[in-house]
């Protein structure tokens, strides 16, 4: 008889003490809690042949995105890929899917991860997995319908519930349903309120709806809950920036990126490029950042000839552009130009996204706004094929809109906040720009 994990999905290794604990360090790697790697480790000094363990440390590490983690993301699926033959079908596809990631096919790993929480439905891991390559590969529906496949197959008895509730909220929520998606992301929070991923479903629907004070403070008010021991804590310290920049509160943006949004040392791409987009929001707003750029140019500037993930790229010129830094500016184009004619989800995604995205940025910078327009614009149709947020790629139509106005093309600026107003019409920094496009000469005056 095969033993099973705490949601009945089988596991071929013989220890059940090994299998509960990967379901703890799963569940960690679910809550976005400290420290799935770790509990790893410890998991695997003792049980070096249990080939699920090395598979969630790989599939743990090919999601962070971030190139420089490669050596530990290769030893793991290469001792995962040496047990292959004893495991299990389910484990097998978890296997190929890293393999997948790692050759540079995030769709075929996606697709793979996808297929076996359809097979597993109560597979968490591989949900998530192919959840996040959703996010990253900007599938903004799949981040709703493929938790959709899977529901009918979770009740209030399933451990972990709230985990698949948190990940079909934010799926809604990306997907424009802000009602079902708060529900549903409470719901979640009410089950854990560690849950990170759950509490940020419901803060993208106070984003996105334009509720930034009341943002504000359910982060502030629900932080002792999700912030101790959050590998995940930036990126809703970061949400919590863009409340504040609302509200004018430059200074309490500016500590959220001196002490919060930098905790972890900026030491990996996710929360680089979590610095970068607000320190970029603060110049077009026209706030000085001081030497922060620096920074992050610094720490962004090994990753620059990585050509790993263009999403990434983009974030990383925007901290060379902020920096002044024209040669690594050049190098990040060139880089993203090579990977653009290479193989791989990350060559259309250079081509499509990422080339234009930082050729916008590199004339933005030395104030082109002629050509960041030329560059940006098209753009605003189709960024989400390098994947992120909608809140991330609104930094898009921040950046087009400061454009335009510099540029003194008040119907462009009128359209896009024309367009911003009617998702936002109470948002402070949208109005200011329906003010200044307003003082524009009008280009047909005459
Ligand atoms: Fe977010």
């Amino acid at each position: 008889m095969s033993s099973r994990d705490q949601r009945g999905n089988p596991v071929s290794y013989g220890s059940q003490e090994a299998i509960d604990a990967l379901d703890s360090a799963c569940n960690l790697l679910h809550a976005y809690q400290a420290d799935p790697l770790a509990a790893a480790d410890e998991i695997i000094a003792q049980h070096p042949d249990f080939a699920l363990a090395h598979a969630f440390r790989a599939g743990a590490i090919a999601t962070a995105t971030d190139k420089t983690f490669d050596p530990e993301l290769h030893k793991s699926l290469d001792a995962a890929e040496r047990l292959a033959a004893n495991a299990n079908d389910r484990e097998r596809q978890h296997i190929h899917a890293v393999r997948a990631w790692f050759d540079g096919d995030w769709e075929r790993a996606i697709e793979t991860w996808g297929r076996v929480s359809i097979e597993y439905p109560r597979d968490l891991l591989a949900l998530q997995f192919a959840h996040l390559g959703d996010f990253y590969l900007g599938y903004s529906h799949m981040l709703r319908d493929r938790i959709a496949r899977v529901m009918p197959h979770w009740d209030k008895d399933v451990p972990g519930v709230g985990f698949v509730q948190g990940m079909y909220a934010f799926g809604l929520e990306e997907a424009g349903d802000y009602r079902q998606a708060e529900e549903q992301g409470r719901e979640a929070v009410a089950l854990n309120p560690q849950d990170g991923w759950a509490v940020h479903a419901v803060t993208h629907v106070m984003e996105m709806q334009g509720r930034s004070e009341e943002g504000a403070r359910y982060l502030s008010s629900s932080a002792n809950a999700w912030a101790p021991n959050s590998m995940f804590a930036f990126h809703l310290w970061w949400h919590q920036a863009l409340f504040l920049l609302e509200a004018n509160d430059i200074a309490g943006a500016l500590r959220l990126f001196d002490e919060d949004i930098s905790a972890g040392g900026f030491g990996q791409a996710l929360e680089l490029l979590d610095g970068s987009a607000l320190l970029w929001r603060l110049n077009l707003l026209g706030h000085d950042v001081g030497d922060r750029w620096q920074e992050l140019a610094e720490k962004w500037e090994p990753r620059c000839e990585d050509g790993f993930y263009a999403f990434n790229d983009v974030n990383a010129m925007m901290a060379f552009v902020g920096a002044g830094n024209s040669g690594a500016q050049l190098q990040q184009l060139d880089t993203l130009r090579r990977a653009a004619a290479g193989f791989g989800s990350n060559a259309m995604m250079s081509r499509e996204i990422g080339v234009p995205a930082s050729e916008g940025l590199m004339a933005f910078g030395r104030g082109d706004y002629a050509q960041a327009i030329a560059s940006l614009l098209p753009l605003r149709a189709k960024a989400n094929r390098f994947g992120g947020s909608h809140a991330q790629r609104d930094v898009f139509s921040w950046t087009l809109t400061e454009a335009a106005i510099r540029l003194g093309d008040r119907a462009l600026a009128e359209a896009l906040v024309a367009e911003r107003l009617a998702l936002k019409p109470e948002s402070p920094v949208n109005r200011t720009w329906k003010m200044r496009a307003g003082q524009l000469q009008p280009l047909h005056s005459g």
